[in-house]
């Protein structure tokens, strides 16, 4: 896994537990498991998140496999798709070195019970080596810090302490150290390797010889497709095998919502070229998913495109960008949302040597090249891809009723219009249901008619629907709506047969 923060000033206001709140009381994410008192590390999507997900979702496809985009070349390049099996031979986690080194750093604390991921924490140790070390979670705030400082070292500065790793500390100095949530020393265990995919057993008998695993990353479908796709498809190298699915990860620590969760979706594309082309490849991917994700409404200035250091790259990748946006809680940085990596051969080398089949990629314009292409692996998370779209989107605006509105781009907003008569007779329900029925064909669309029209508007703005129309006694008049725009709140009238044109002309914006 690439490191997954990096630190920069960039303000933000926005408070996720607000954020979490509007999630669940407007229908986009629920915790799973709910009535039940949830389930860490597993969320569920309601009407409004599916909608919102799948609008990410296929927009990605879109650009990847329906129309990918021109290459550096000026010509069309080729891309396609794939669905695989969660569960696959566990052979292939052996070969992918997941069995072996798919491992996060844990340690125990036996007072209060807590784990942590050992390399989330960090610790501060008195310069003058006098009194307690204190632990504390990478993402505690200036405050937190302070308070425990006053608790446990009579109030003495930050600037008395020295920063380091948890999982940098020597074991001998962990009898110093206060854990988080503890009040004596000494109570954090060593660091201990913790394997991070779930397992089960494929059929009635539960033996180790049953064992099977639940992806921790699509890629690997894709790697075991890869002389599949080559024989039963037209493709040429360079090429790419794309798929979206789930994938999950037993995360020590689950948190921040559904940014670090045990099961999420991944949308990832493998680039299969020639070793010697990886440089250009390498930057037009980088270049092409700057433009999705501002095209989809992250603006460039609020990503961050951290260049990996040798020393934190994966086993597998020579190079990886990450792009990290400014989430609520990243706190004066940024935070992961996709990861940029070139795998090299690793993944085609490995599979052929477990699994003994022949791989190698025969250039059809001279059959004596036999090679193991390279890849590139533009890997973007489609739950933090949500995650992401609703924390930039979230908009506090103490003007408005909502006192909050969703600034979701037309495209990637879960309703793209509400149609409001302004009250329930019928000389304004029946136009509206009308209009109404002739807009769902193409677009997703509410019909509201219940309420007096300002909640109705805040319902929308707080969903992020980006146009209501509002049918009143003028239009029966003039046969004229009432378009109100979600950000500026403007109104403006136009004709009634404009609406549909008006709208499909919005959603390319
Ligand atoms: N195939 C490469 C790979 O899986 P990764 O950096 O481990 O690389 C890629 O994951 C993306 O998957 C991340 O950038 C992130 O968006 C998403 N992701 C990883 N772990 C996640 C988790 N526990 N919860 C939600 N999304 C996660």
């Amino acid at each position: 896994m690439a490191a997954e923060k990096n630190t920069h000033a960039a303000p933000t206001a926005k408070d996720m537990k607000d954020i979490v709140a509007l999630c669940k009381r407007r229908g986009f994410i629920f915790a799973a498991s709910d009535i039940y008192g949830g389930l860490n590390g597993f969320w569920d999507y309601g009407p409004l998140g599916v909608e919102l997900k799948n609008n990410l979702r296929d927009r990605w496809w879109r650009d990847m496999v329906v129309t990918p985009p021109i290459g550096p070349d000026g010509q069309p390049i080729e891309i396609v798709g794939l669905d695989s099996a969660i569960i696959q031979n566990p052979k292939c986690w052996e070969a992918s070195g997941h069995v072996g080194g798919f491992n996060d750093p844990m340690v125990d604390c036996k007072e209060s019970k807590k784990r942590y991921r050992a390399d989330h924490l960090i610790v501060l140790s008195p310069n003058d080596g006098q009194g307690p070390w204190l632990a504390f979670d990478k993402e505690a705030s200036a405050d937190e810090i302070a308070q425990r400082l006053k608790k446990h070292a009579r109030g003495r500065p930050e600037s008395d302490y020295t920063r380091g790793q948890l999982d940098k500390t020597p074991v001998a100095d962990f009898p110093k150290i206060i854990g988080p949530d503890a009040k004596e020393p000494g109570t954090l265990t060593e660091p201990r390797q913790f394997n991070m995919m779930f397992h089960s057993y494929a059929g009635a008998a539960a033996g180790e010889e049953n064992k099977v695993y639940l992806r921790p990353e699509t890629c690997a479908g894709i790697f075991l497709n890869f002389k599949n796709v080559l024989d039963s498809s037209r493709v040429r190298v360079p090429f790419g095998i794309a798929q979206i699915g789930k994938a999950f990860r037993n995360e020590v620590t689950p948190r921040n919502f559904i940014f670090r969760s045990r099961e999420f979706e991944q949308m990832e594309l493998e680039w299969f070229c020639h070793q010697d082309d990886v440089p250009m490849w390498f930057d037009f991917w980088v270049e092409q998913r700057k433009k999705f994700w501002e095209s989809v409404g992250l603006p460039l200035n609020h990503l961050h495109f951290y260049d990996t250091p040798k020393a934190d790259l994966a086993h597998y990748s020579a190079r990886t960008i990450d792009f990290e946006y400014q989430f609520p809680f990243s706190g004066d940085g940024f935070d992961e949302l996709e990861g940029i990596a070139h795998r090299g051969n690793f993944d085609l080398t490995q599979h052929q040597e477990f699994s003994k089949a022949k791989l190698e990629y025969m250039d059809p314009t001279d059959n004596t090249k036999r090679y193991l292409p390279h890849v590139i692996e533009p890997s973007a998370g489609l739950s933090r891809g949500v995650l992401a779209l609703l924390c930039e989107a979230y908009t506090p605006d103490p003007n408005r009723p909502s006192g909050v509105y969703l600034n979701f781009t037309p495209a990637m907003a879960p309703k793209k219009a509400a149609i409001l008569p302004l009250t329930a007779k019928e000389e304004h329900a029946a136009p509206a249901t009308n209009l109404y029925l002739e807009l769902r064909e193409d677009f997703a669309v509410d019909l509201d008619i219940k309420q007096n029209i300002g909640k109705r508007y805040a319902r929308q703005d707080e969903i992020g629907t980006p146009f209501c129309f509002t049918i009143d006694d003028q239009t029966n008049a003039d046969q004229t709506v009432t378009v109100r725009e979600r950000n500026t709140m403007a109104q403006e009238r136009i004709s009634l047969d404009k609406v549909h044109e008006y709208l499909r002309v919005k959603m390319k914006a």
